[in-house]
């Protein structure tokens, strides 16, 4: 436009009186483009042809909206509370996040082929050249832009396909669920539900209930066998890997394996070396978690949840292999190197004075893992 003489740009009497289809023509003209094609997609208008586009388009935003009242549905009514591996319901459980995955992802990836469908058929594809130009645009350009994109909504008919704008309007919306259900889902279906369930995300498997004392257990590979662990069985600087166990649970081979995989509950038992020991600083009211030399972690990494498998017994930290961050476990498990940024929670553990075992005093009073617990305050 900035190439354009002043002299031939019309008066706004004119302009006024320019119709939409001059309007486009001296658009294209000011602004330096050569019109090579702009044929309409349907010149012929109700044909076969134009009816079956439009079923096309019209089909991918009902599929689109059919994908999103499915994603709310899933949201609702999918069981989501935990189930351990091997447990009764854990099918259905471990579909619930690929199920909203699946179910969003179609509505979004419909609405999308939607729209590029809907522009690939009825948007008039025009073939000009345009020279480049610079600075912004003046009253004319902007005139003659809007007449071009009138002129294009009623080529490509968009008034009259009241099919393709209804299903655009309920697939956009029905997949807009989705989003909605990040702001206000919680309203619906409450997060802090369950706190008391076995279930529930503020507890893990070493949970007490009814007054029954959880024991430290061994895997040994085979979840009927039970190995329990003396504070005696563990050298200075050693460390053994335990998962809950209750005696009431000693026949019930559900529970039992349930209580190796649930992913919460793998703790890092470690027995510090006597010259160690001496060095501990302990956390805020953890004082008494230890039992002498022995501490228990939780293996699941505070960063993103990776077990923080590796216990190095010379300068005793303890790693998390995925984005190495590292724990001082003469210092309360707390992060001293990488992403992580809170200590790993700490089991409160003593020995059972009739059998010698080692138990757990209560579960974890902290967050497990990333930090679930802490997003409710
Ligand atoms: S999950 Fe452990 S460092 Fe990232």
């Amino acid at each position: 436009m900035s190439s354009t003489d002043p002299q031939e740009l019309p008066s706004a009497d004119e302009l006024a009186a320019m119709s939409r289809e001059d309007l486009v023509k001296l658009g294209a003209k000011l602004d330096g483009v050569e019109i090579i094609e702009y044929p309409d997609p349907f010149p012929v208008k109700g044909t076969r042809a134009e009816k079956r586009a439009e079923r096309l388009v019209a089909l991918w935003f009902l599929l689109a909206a059919v994908a999103g009242l499915a994603f709310a549905g899933v949201f609702l009514f999918w069981p989501s509370a935990y189930k351990a591996p091997g447990t009764s319901g854990y099918d259905l459980y471990s579909l619930y996040t690929p199920m909203l995955g699946v179910t969003l992802g179609l509505s979004v990836a419909s609405v999308g082929v939607g729209t590029l469908l809907y522009t690939k058929k009825f948007i008039p594809h025009e073939i000009a050249v345009q020279q480049r130009h610079d600075g912004g645009s003046t009253e004319v350009d902007k005139a003659t832009i809007i007449a071009h994109l009138a002129d294009a909504g009623t080529r490509n008919g968009i008034a009259r396909r009241s099919l393709i704008k209804r299903t655009a309007g309920i697939g956009a919306g029905a997949m807009g669920l989705g989003v909605g259900v990040f702001a206000l889902g919680g309203l619906v279906r409450d997060p802090w539900a369950q706190t008391d369930s076995p279930n529930s995300l503020w507890h893990t498997g070493w949970q007490h209930k009814d007054g029954e004392k959880v024991f430290l257990r061994k895997d040994t590979g085979d979840p009927e066998e039970v190995v329990l662990v003396k504070p005696s069985d563990m050298d200075a600087g050693g460390m053994e890997t335990v998962f809950p166990f209750r005696e009431s649970e000693r026949k019930d081979h559900e529970a039992l394996s349930a209580a190796l995989k649930r992913s919460d509950n793998p703790v890092m038992l470690i027995r510090l070396r006597p010259e160690d020991a001496a060095k501990v600083i302990k956390a805020q009211g953890q004082e008494d978690f230890n039992y002498g030399d022995y501490y228990a972690y939780t293996k699941i990494c505070s960063h993103l949840g990776c077990p923080t498998s590796l216990y190095e017994q010379r300068t005793n930290r303890i790693l998390c292999p995925c984005h190495q961050s590292q724990f001082n476990a003469l210092e309360y498990a707390k992060p001293i190197f990488g992403p992580a940024t809170r200590k790993l929670a700490q089991l409160p553990i003593a020995v059972d004075e009739e059998t010698g075992y080692l138990y757990a005093r209560s579960d974890f009073t902290e967050p497990v893992g990333p930090a679930f617990w802490e997003r409710k305050s």
